[in-house]
Protein backbone atom coordinates (compact mmCIF):
# COMPACT_ATOMS: atom_id res chain seq x y z
CA UNK A 1 0.00 0.00 0.00
CA UNK A 2 0.93 3.53 -0.84
CA UNK A 3 0.24 7.08 0.28
CA UNK A 4 0.05 9.79 -1.26
CA UNK A 5 3.12 12.19 -0.87
CA UNK A 6 0.88 15.66 -1.79
CA UNK A 7 3.53 16.14 -4.72
CA UNK A 8 1.47 14.54 -8.02
CA UNK A 9 4.56 14.32 -9.94
CA UNK A 10 6.30 12.32 -7.11
CA UNK A 11 3.58 10.03 -6.53
CA UNK A 12 3.95 9.30 -10.31
CA UNK A 13 7.38 8.48 -10.44
CA UNK A 14 7.04 6.08 -7.56
CA UNK A 15 4.38 4.59 -8.89
CA UNK A 16 1.78 5.44 -6.76
CA UNK A 17 2.89 6.99 -3.30
CA UNK A 18 4.86 6.96 -0.90
CA UNK A 19 4.58 3.12 0.83
CA UNK A 20 2.96 2.97 3.81
CA UNK A 21 5.01 2.68 7.06
CA UNK A 22 7.88 3.46 5.58
CA UNK A 23 10.75 5.88 6.61
CA UNK A 24 12.15 8.14 4.25
CA UNK A 25 14.99 9.90 4.14
CA UNK A 26 14.73 13.44 2.22
CA UNK A 27 17.92 14.65 1.34
CA UNK A 28 19.34 18.15 -0.21
CA UNK A 29 20.95 21.15 0.16
CA UNK A 30 19.56 24.54 1.98
CA UNK A 31 17.15 25.82 -0.28
CA UNK A 32 16.17 23.17 -2.00
CA UNK A 33 12.26 22.87 -0.74
CA UNK A 34 12.87 20.07 2.29
CA UNK A 35 10.80 22.04 4.47
CA UNK A 36 8.47 23.12 2.06
CA UNK A 37 7.71 19.00 0.73
CA UNK A 38 7.37 18.01 4.21
CA UNK A 39 4.75 20.74 5.29
CA UNK A 40 2.97 19.41 1.90
CA UNK A 41 3.31 16.12 2.87
CA UNK A 42 1.58 16.48 6.34
CA UNK A 43 -1.28 19.05 4.44
CA UNK A 44 -2.30 15.87 2.03
CA UNK A 45 -2.43 14.28 5.20
CA UNK A 46 -4.94 16.46 6.89
CA UNK A 47 -6.60 16.47 4.17
CA UNK A 48 -7.18 12.96 4.20
CA UNK A 49 -8.03 13.06 7.95
CA UNK A 50 -3.97 11.85 9.02
CA UNK A 51 -2.60 13.59 11.25
CA UNK A 52 0.75 14.25 10.96
CA UNK A 53 3.60 15.81 13.11
CA UNK A 54 6.59 18.43 12.50
CA UNK A 55 9.55 18.02 14.17
CA UNK A 56 11.74 21.33 13.77
CA UNK A 57 15.09 21.45 15.74
CA UNK A 58 16.11 24.43 13.79
CA UNK A 59 13.47 26.76 13.16
CA UNK A 60 10.79 28.05 15.27
CA UNK A 61 6.80 27.01 14.23
CA UNK A 62 6.72 30.49 13.63
CA UNK A 63 9.02 31.21 11.17
CA UNK A 64 7.67 27.53 9.11
CA UNK A 65 4.13 28.87 9.44
CA UNK A 66 5.58 32.13 8.16
CA UNK A 67 7.63 30.86 5.48
CA UNK A 68 4.58 28.36 4.04
CA UNK A 69 2.20 31.44 3.91
CA UNK A 70 3.55 32.03 0.23
CA UNK A 71 1.94 28.50 -0.60
CA UNK A 72 -1.53 29.21 0.50
CA UNK A 73 -2.18 26.41 3.15
CA UNK A 74 -4.36 26.74 5.73
CA UNK A 75 -2.10 25.45 8.81
CA UNK A 76 -3.75 27.19 10.94
CA UNK A 77 -6.76 25.48 10.67
CA UNK A 78 -5.47 22.28 10.76
CA UNK A 79 -3.28 23.11 13.48
CA UNK A 80 -6.85 23.78 15.55
CA UNK A 81 -8.59 20.86 13.85
CA UNK A 82 -5.46 18.59 15.58
CA UNK A 83 -4.20 17.44 12.05
CA UNK A 84 -0.94 19.33 11.79
CA UNK A 85 0.96 20.05 14.72
CA UNK A 86 5.05 21.77 14.16
CA UNK A 87 6.59 21.19 16.85
CA UNK A 88 10.05 23.19 18.14
CA UNK A 89 12.02 20.72 19.98
CA UNK A 90 15.44 20.10 21.26
CA UNK A 91 17.68 18.07 19.79
CA UNK A 92 18.71 16.60 22.90
CA UNK A 93 15.38 16.01 24.17
CA UNK A 94 14.44 14.10 21.43
CA UNK A 95 17.72 12.57 21.55
CA UNK A 96 17.51 12.00 25.36
CA UNK A 97 14.05 10.55 24.99
CA UNK A 98 14.48 8.23 21.93
CA UNK A 99 15.26 5.37 23.74
CA UNK A 100 12.86 5.49 26.61
CA UNK A 101 9.56 3.84 26.20
CA UNK A 102 6.64 5.75 26.84
CA UNK A 103 8.66 9.07 26.91
CA UNK A 104 7.99 12.32 25.10
CA UNK A 105 8.28 11.18 21.70
CA UNK A 106 5.69 8.41 22.08
CA UNK A 107 3.26 10.41 24.04
CA UNK A 108 3.50 13.32 21.43
CA UNK A 109 2.46 10.22 18.47
CA UNK A 110 -0.51 9.00 20.92
CA UNK A 111 -1.97 11.64 21.69
CA UNK A 112 -2.54 12.80 18.16
CA UNK A 113 -3.10 9.72 17.05
CA UNK A 114 -0.09 10.87 14.47
CA UNK A 115 0.37 8.75 10.56
CA UNK A 116 2.90 11.33 9.42
CA UNK A 117 5.47 12.31 10.75
CA UNK A 118 8.56 14.82 9.35
CA UNK A 119 11.91 15.25 11.24
CA UNK A 120 13.55 18.37 10.70
CA UNK A 121 16.44 17.61 10.38
CA UNK A 122 18.90 14.42 11.55
CA UNK A 123 21.57 16.25 10.88
CA UNK A 124 21.70 18.20 13.39
CA UNK A 125 21.28 15.24 15.92
CA UNK A 126 24.64 13.90 13.83
CA UNK A 127 26.02 17.09 15.28
CA UNK A 128 24.69 16.29 18.56
CA UNK A 129 26.02 12.30 18.69
CA UNK A 130 29.63 12.07 18.36
CA UNK A 131 30.11 8.74 18.97
CA UNK A 132 29.99 7.13 16.07
CA UNK A 133 28.11 4.15 17.70
CA UNK A 134 25.70 5.33 19.69
CA UNK A 135 24.69 7.53 17.32
CA UNK A 136 23.51 5.00 14.82
CA UNK A 137 22.26 3.08 17.61
CA UNK A 138 19.70 6.34 18.11
CA UNK A 139 18.90 6.71 14.72
CA UNK A 140 18.14 2.63 14.29
CA UNK A 141 15.84 3.25 17.72
CA UNK A 142 14.01 6.11 16.32
CA UNK A 143 13.46 4.21 13.08
CA UNK A 144 11.66 1.05 14.98
CA UNK A 145 9.43 3.54 16.89
CA UNK A 146 8.10 4.98 13.68
CA UNK A 147 7.87 1.68 12.19
CA UNK A 148 6.15 0.21 15.31
CA UNK A 149 3.86 3.40 15.60
CA UNK A 150 2.55 2.38 11.62
CA UNK A 151 3.97 6.01 11.02
CA UNK A 152 5.37 7.15 7.17
CA UNK A 153 7.84 9.81 7.34
CA UNK A 154 9.84 11.94 5.75
CA UNK A 155 13.14 11.99 7.67
CA UNK A 156 14.86 15.69 6.51
CA UNK A 157 18.72 15.82 6.54
CA UNK A 158 21.54 17.60 4.71
CA UNK A 159 23.78 16.18 2.41
CA UNK A 160 24.96 13.19 2.74
CA UNK A 161 27.36 10.77 1.06
CA UNK A 162 25.68 7.67 -0.83
CA UNK A 163 27.71 5.12 1.47
CA UNK A 164 26.37 6.92 4.60
CA UNK A 165 24.65 4.63 7.58
CA UNK A 166 21.58 6.65 7.10
CA UNK A 167 21.11 5.03 3.26
CA UNK A 168 21.11 1.72 4.84
CA UNK A 169 18.88 2.04 7.70
CA UNK A 170 16.17 4.18 6.07
CA UNK A 171 13.51 2.70 4.01
CA UNK A 172 13.94 5.05 0.98
CA UNK A 173 16.22 8.32 0.08
CA UNK A 174 15.10 10.84 -1.74
CA UNK A 175 17.52 13.56 -3.17
CA UNK A 176 16.60 17.51 -4.21
CA UNK A 177 19.09 18.90 -5.80
CA UNK A 178 20.07 22.23 -7.17
CA UNK A 179 21.42 21.60 -10.70
CA UNK A 180 22.57 23.55 -13.93
CA UNK A 181 21.53 26.56 -15.14
CA UNK A 182 18.92 26.61 -18.12
CA UNK A 183 18.44 30.15 -20.03
CA UNK A 184 19.77 31.71 -16.60
CA UNK A 185 17.71 30.15 -14.20
CA UNK A 186 19.43 27.62 -11.95
CA UNK A 187 16.86 24.35 -12.47
CA UNK A 188 16.36 21.86 -9.42
CA UNK A 189 15.36 17.85 -9.53
CA UNK A 190 14.43 14.99 -7.52
CA UNK A 191 15.61 11.69 -8.01
CA UNK A 192 15.11 8.60 -5.87
CA UNK A 193 18.03 6.82 -4.68
CA UNK A 194 16.17 3.86 -3.37
CA UNK A 195 12.65 2.89 -1.78
CA UNK A 196 12.17 -0.55 -0.60
CA UNK A 197 9.05 -2.51 -2.16
CA UNK A 198 8.60 -0.02 -4.83
CA UNK A 199 9.07 0.32 -8.22
CA UNK A 200 10.16 3.86 -8.89
CA UNK A 201 10.66 5.39 -12.41
CA UNK A 202 14.44 6.09 -12.23
CA UNK A 203 16.12 9.59 -13.46
CA UNK A 204 16.49 13.36 -12.51
CA UNK A 205 12.94 14.69 -12.85
CA UNK A 206 12.50 19.08 -12.54
CA UNK A 207 11.07 20.14 -10.03
CA UNK A 208 9.66 23.42 -9.41
CA UNK A 209 8.61 25.49 -6.55
CA UNK A 210 5.21 27.06 -6.95
CA UNK A 211 3.03 29.60 -5.34
CA UNK A 212 0.01 27.84 -5.67
CA UNK A 213 0.83 23.73 -5.12
CA UNK A 214 4.06 24.03 -3.96
CA UNK A 215 6.41 21.54 -4.89
CA UNK A 216 5.68 20.25 -8.54
CA UNK A 217 7.27 17.54 -10.05
CA UNK A 218 6.83 17.28 -14.45
CA UNK A 219 8.49 13.76 -14.57
CA UNK A 220 10.58 13.38 -17.30
CA UNK A 221 9.86 11.46 -20.75
CA UNK A 222 6.21 12.59 -20.94
CA UNK A 223 5.96 15.13 -23.65
CA UNK A 224 3.40 17.33 -25.12
CA UNK A 225 1.57 15.72 -27.34
CA UNK A 226 1.50 15.73 -30.50
CA UNK A 227 -2.70 16.32 -31.77
CA UNK A 228 -4.90 14.73 -29.10
CA UNK A 229 -5.89 12.35 -31.82
CA UNK A 230 -8.87 9.68 -31.02
CA UNK A 231 -7.89 6.48 -32.59
CA UNK A 232 -4.07 6.59 -32.00
CA UNK A 233 -4.01 4.14 -29.44
CA UNK A 234 -0.62 2.08 -29.58
CA UNK A 235 -0.61 -1.53 -31.58
CA UNK A 236 1.94 -3.42 -30.48
CA UNK A 237 4.83 -4.39 -33.34
CA UNK A 238 5.23 -7.92 -31.42
CA UNK A 239 8.68 -7.76 -30.20
CA UNK A 240 8.90 -7.09 -26.21
CA UNK A 241 11.41 -4.90 -26.19
CA UNK A 242 10.61 -2.50 -28.93
CA UNK A 243 7.01 -2.47 -27.37
CA UNK A 244 7.94 -1.71 -24.34
CA UNK A 245 9.95 1.40 -25.05
CA UNK A 246 7.38 2.74 -27.14
CA UNK A 247 5.24 2.62 -24.24
CA UNK A 248 3.15 -0.71 -25.59
CA UNK A 249 3.47 -0.41 -29.97
CA UNK A 250 3.28 1.97 -32.38
CA UNK A 251 -0.54 3.72 -33.81
CA UNK A 252 -1.50 2.82 -37.10
CA UNK A 253 -0.42 5.06 -40.18
CA UNK A 254 2.66 6.47 -37.81
CA UNK A 255 5.84 6.86 -39.55
CA UNK A 256 8.88 6.25 -37.41
CA UNK A 257 12.13 6.86 -37.74
CA UNK A 258 15.63 4.80 -36.80
CA UNK A 259 18.15 7.07 -36.21
CA UNK A 260 21.23 5.51 -36.19
CA UNK A 261 25.47 6.34 -36.09
CA UNK A 262 27.66 4.33 -38.22
CA UNK A 263 28.88 1.99 -35.28
CA UNK A 264 25.09 0.67 -34.27
CA UNK A 265 23.86 -2.47 -35.37
CA UNK A 266 20.16 -2.39 -35.83
CA UNK A 267 19.73 -5.64 -38.02
CA UNK A 268 18.05 -7.64 -35.35
CA UNK A 269 15.70 -5.23 -34.69
CA UNK A 270 14.46 -4.92 -38.41
CA UNK A 271 14.58 -8.50 -38.29
CA UNK A 272 12.18 -9.01 -35.84
CA UNK A 273 9.86 -6.31 -36.84
CA UNK A 274 9.30 -7.93 -39.88
CA UNK A 275 9.26 -11.44 -38.49
CA UNK A 276 6.98 -10.71 -36.68
CA UNK A 277 4.59 -8.89 -39.13
CA UNK A 278 4.62 -11.94 -41.37
CA UNK A 279 3.92 -14.47 -38.71
CA UNK A 280 0.64 -12.45 -38.22
CA UNK A 281 -0.10 -13.12 -41.59
CA UNK A 282 0.44 -9.10 -42.61
CA UNK A 283 2.97 -8.10 -45.33
CA UNK A 284 6.19 -6.26 -45.49
CA UNK A 285 7.86 -4.10 -48.08
CA UNK A 286 11.42 -3.48 -48.00
CA UNK A 287 13.82 -0.90 -49.49
CA UNK A 288 16.89 -2.83 -48.30
CA UNK A 289 19.88 -1.68 -46.38
CA UNK A 290 23.24 -2.08 -47.97
CA UNK A 291 24.42 -4.59 -45.41
CA UNK A 292 21.27 -6.73 -45.49
CA UNK A 293 22.06 -9.07 -48.29
CA UNK A 294 19.15 -11.32 -49.20
CA UNK A 295 20.90 -14.65 -48.15
CA UNK A 296 21.41 -12.80 -44.94
CA UNK A 297 18.28 -12.30 -44.17
CA UNK A 298 17.12 -15.45 -45.52
CA UNK A 299 19.42 -17.28 -43.46
CA UNK A 300 17.71 -14.76 -40.09
CA UNK A 301 14.40 -15.76 -41.14
CA UNK A 302 15.54 -19.36 -41.39
CA UNK A 303 16.00 -19.11 -37.49
CA UNK A 304 12.46 -17.79 -37.04
CA UNK A 305 11.39 -20.69 -38.85
CA UNK A 306 10.24 -18.55 -42.09
CA UNK A 307 10.84 -19.16 -45.44
CA UNK A 308 12.05 -16.08 -47.23
CA UNK A 309 11.67 -17.35 -51.19
CA UNK A 310 8.13 -18.83 -50.19
CA UNK A 311 6.84 -15.56 -48.76
CA UNK A 312 8.88 -13.55 -51.33
CA UNK A 313 6.84 -15.70 -53.91
CA UNK A 314 3.60 -15.59 -52.25
CA UNK A 315 4.51 -11.59 -52.43
CA UNK A 316 3.92 -11.43 -48.96
CA UNK A 317 7.11 -10.24 -48.75
CA UNK A 318 8.20 -7.23 -51.49
CA UNK A 319 12.24 -5.93 -51.68
CA UNK A 320 13.55 -3.00 -53.74
CA UNK A 321 17.50 -3.86 -53.72
CA UNK A 322 19.05 -0.44 -54.39
CA UNK A 323 22.32 -2.08 -55.18
CA UNK A 324 23.61 -4.42 -58.17
CA UNK A 325 23.28 -7.72 -56.20
CA UNK A 326 23.45 -10.95 -57.58
CA UNK A 327 20.24 -12.58 -56.59
CA UNK A 328 19.03 -16.05 -56.99
CA UNK A 329 17.48 -16.57 -60.35
CA UNK A 330 14.51 -18.46 -59.13
CA UNK A 331 13.83 -15.05 -57.37
CA UNK A 332 14.98 -12.75 -60.30
CA UNK A 333 11.02 -12.02 -61.16
CA UNK A 334 10.29 -10.94 -57.55
CA UNK A 335 12.73 -8.72 -56.47
CA UNK A 336 12.39 -4.99 -57.68
CA UNK A 337 15.62 -3.90 -59.09
CA UNK A 338 16.69 -0.43 -58.75
CA UNK A 339 19.74 0.53 -59.23
CA UNK A 340 19.93 1.51 -63.25
CA UNK A 341 17.07 3.68 -62.52
CA UNK A 342 18.40 7.46 -63.21
CA UNK A 343 16.76 9.66 -59.87
CA UNK A 344 14.09 10.94 -62.21
CA UNK A 345 13.00 7.36 -63.05
CA UNK A 346 13.41 6.37 -59.64
CA UNK A 347 10.87 9.02 -58.73
CA UNK A 348 8.28 7.77 -60.96
CA UNK A 349 8.68 4.35 -59.74
CA UNK A 350 8.05 5.47 -55.97
CA UNK A 351 5.56 7.43 -57.02
CA UNK A 352 3.85 5.40 -59.83
CA UNK A 353 4.72 1.44 -59.37
CA UNK A 354 5.46 1.50 -55.80
CA UNK A 355 2.25 3.17 -54.86
CA UNK A 356 0.05 1.18 -57.41
CA UNK A 357 1.20 -1.94 -56.10
CA UNK A 358 0.34 -0.79 -52.47
CA UNK A 359 -3.09 0.73 -53.23
CA UNK A 360 -4.03 -2.23 -54.92
CA UNK A 361 -2.73 -4.36 -51.82
CA UNK A 362 -4.51 -2.44 -49.43
CA UNK A 363 -7.63 -2.36 -51.07
CA UNK A 364 -7.75 -6.43 -50.81
CA UNK A 365 -7.78 -5.48 -47.12
CA UNK A 366 -4.05 -6.24 -45.95
CA UNK A 367 -1.75 -4.46 -44.11
CA UNK A 368 1.41 -3.47 -45.09
CA UNK A 369 4.47 -2.23 -42.61
CA UNK A 370 6.79 -0.23 -45.02
CA UNK A 371 10.43 -0.38 -44.03
CA UNK A 372 13.29 1.87 -46.16
CA UNK A 373 16.95 2.30 -45.88
CA UNK A 374 17.71 5.85 -46.59
CA UNK A 375 21.17 6.00 -45.70
CA UNK A 376 22.16 3.89 -49.31
CA UNK A 377 19.95 6.24 -51.26
CA UNK A 378 21.60 9.22 -49.66
CA UNK A 379 24.80 7.93 -50.45
CA UNK A 380 24.15 6.86 -54.31
CA UNK A 381 21.59 9.63 -55.35
CA UNK A 382 22.71 12.54 -52.78
CA UNK A 383 20.88 14.87 -49.85
CA UNK A 384 19.56 17.02 -52.08
CA UNK A 385 17.50 14.67 -53.95
CA UNK A 386 16.62 13.00 -51.07
CA UNK A 387 15.54 16.10 -49.61
CA UNK A 388 13.28 16.63 -52.67
CA UNK A 389 11.29 13.17 -52.75
CA UNK A 390 10.57 13.25 -48.85
CA UNK A 391 7.19 14.95 -49.03
CA UNK A 392 6.29 13.00 -51.66
CA UNK A 393 7.31 9.47 -49.92
CA UNK A 394 6.07 10.49 -46.64
CA UNK A 395 2.41 11.64 -48.23
CA UNK A 396 2.15 8.01 -50.34
CA UNK A 397 2.62 6.45 -46.87
CA UNK A 398 0.36 8.68 -45.15
CA UNK A 399 -1.85 8.40 -47.18
CA UNK A 400 -2.03 4.74 -47.69
CA UNK A 401 -2.23 4.77 -44.01
CA UNK A 402 0.54 1.97 -43.59
CA UNK A 403 3.12 2.31 -40.41
CA UNK A 404 6.43 2.70 -42.14
CA UNK A 405 10.18 2.70 -40.69
CA UNK A 406 12.59 4.55 -41.96
CA UNK A 407 16.29 4.34 -41.55
CA UNK A 408 18.71 7.02 -41.36
CA UNK A 409 22.05 8.45 -39.74
CA UNK A 410 20.87 12.04 -39.81
CA UNK A 411 24.32 12.56 -38.45
CA UNK A 412 25.82 12.46 -42.14
CA UNK A 413 23.43 15.18 -43.24
CA UNK A 414 23.26 18.53 -42.89
CA UNK A 415 20.91 20.12 -40.51
CA UNK A 416 18.64 21.14 -42.64
CA UNK A 417 18.31 17.76 -43.89
CA UNK A 418 18.43 16.22 -40.77
CA UNK A 419 15.75 18.41 -39.15
CA UNK A 420 13.38 17.75 -42.05
CA UNK A 421 13.44 14.01 -41.87
CA UNK A 422 12.85 14.27 -38.03
CA UNK A 423 10.04 16.66 -38.52
CA UNK A 424 8.50 14.55 -41.17
CA UNK A 425 8.84 11.17 -39.05
CA UNK A 426 6.27 11.19 -35.95
CA UNK A 427 8.44 9.14 -34.14
CA UNK A 428 12.01 8.89 -33.81
CA UNK A 429 14.02 6.32 -32.09
CA UNK A 430 17.57 7.16 -31.83
CA UNK A 431 20.48 4.27 -31.52
CA UNK A 432 23.73 5.10 -30.68
CA UNK A 433 27.39 3.49 -29.75
CA UNK A 434 29.99 4.89 -27.11
CA UNK A 435 32.89 2.72 -26.38
CA UNK A 436 31.16 0.53 -23.89
CA UNK A 437 27.69 -0.01 -25.00
CA UNK A 438 24.72 0.38 -28.10
CA UNK A 439 22.30 2.27 -26.78
CA UNK A 440 18.64 3.13 -27.55
CA UNK A 441 15.79 5.55 -26.98
CA UNK A 442 12.54 7.03 -28.11
CA UNK A 443 12.80 10.52 -29.00
CA UNK A 444 10.19 11.66 -30.10
CA UNK A 445 6.26 9.78 -30.70
CA UNK A 446 2.66 10.88 -32.08
CA UNK A 447 1.69 10.56 -27.93
CA UNK A 448 3.67 12.47 -26.48
CA UNK A 449 5.66 9.15 -25.14
CA UNK A 450 9.51 9.53 -24.93
CA UNK A 451 11.98 7.09 -22.94
CA UNK A 452 14.65 6.83 -20.96
CA UNK A 453 17.94 5.47 -22.98
CA UNK A 454 18.33 1.41 -22.89
CA UNK A 455 21.16 -0.60 -23.11
CA UNK A 456 20.54 -2.54 -26.02
CA UNK A 457 22.39 -6.43 -24.83
CA UNK A 458 22.91 -8.80 -27.42
CA UNK A 459 21.47 -12.36 -26.13
CA UNK A 460 21.23 -15.76 -27.19
CA UNK A 461 17.63 -16.07 -27.32
CA UNK A 462 15.26 -14.52 -30.37
CA UNK A 463 14.78 -11.72 -30.74
CA UNK A 464 18.78 -11.84 -30.12
CA UNK A 465 18.64 -8.49 -28.50
CA UNK A 466 16.95 -7.32 -24.86
CA UNK A 467 16.68 -3.47 -23.74
CA UNK A 468 17.90 -3.05 -20.07
N1 LIG B 1 6.89 30.47 -5.18
C1 LIG B 1 8.20 30.26 -5.07
N2 LIG B 1 8.96 30.21 -6.19
C2 LIG B 1 10.25 29.97 -6.13
N3 LIG B 1 10.92 29.80 -4.98
C3 LIG B 1 10.24 29.86 -3.83
C4 LIG B 1 8.85 30.06 -3.83
N4 LIG B 1 8.46 30.03 -2.55
C5 LIG B 1 9.56 29.81 -1.79
N5 LIG B 1 10.63 29.71 -2.56
C6 LIG B 1 12.02 29.44 -2.14
O1 LIG B 1 12.17 28.06 -2.07
C7 LIG B 1 13.12 27.70 -1.11
C8 LIG B 1 12.59 26.52 -0.38
O2 LIG B 1 12.67 26.64 0.98
P1 LIG B 1 12.62 25.44 2.01
O3 LIG B 1 11.48 24.54 1.73
O4 LIG B 1 12.68 26.06 3.36
O5 LIG B 1 13.97 24.69 1.67
P2 LIG B 1 14.91 23.85 2.64
O6 LIG B 1 14.06 23.38 3.76
O7 LIG B 1 15.42 22.76 1.76
O8 LIG B 1 16.00 24.75 3.06
C9 LIG B 1 13.36 28.93 -0.29
O9 LIG B 1 14.67 29.38 -0.62
C10 LIG B 1 12.34 29.92 -0.78
O10 LIG B 1 12.86 31.22 -0.86
MG1 LIG C 1 14.23 23.70 5.88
Amino acid sequence: MNIKSGVKGLDFILQGGIPLHSSVLLEGSPGTGKTTLGIQFLVEGAKNNEPGIYLSFEEFPSQIYQDMKPFGWNLDQYEDNKLIRVIGISPETIVKDMLNPDGLFEKLINELGCKRLVLDSLSVINYLIRDEYELRSSVYTFRNILRKKGITSLIITEENDNNCFEHYIFDGVIKLRKTDILEGVPQRTIEILKMRGADFIQGSHTYRLTNNEGVYLVPMNRNIRNIPLVGTENIPTGVKGIDMILGGGIPKGEIYLIDVDSHSNYKYILIALMVNQLKRGDKVFVLLPDDLTISLLSSFFEQYGLQLYNLIKKQDLLIIDQFNRITDKELHPYILKVDELSNEEFSNFIQKNIRNILLERKNKGENWLIIYDMNAALHLRGEQYIKNILPLVTSITRGLEFTSIRICNTRETSTVTSEQIKRKSTGIIKIWSDSKYQYVKVDKSPNGFTSRPYIMEEIEEQPYFKFV
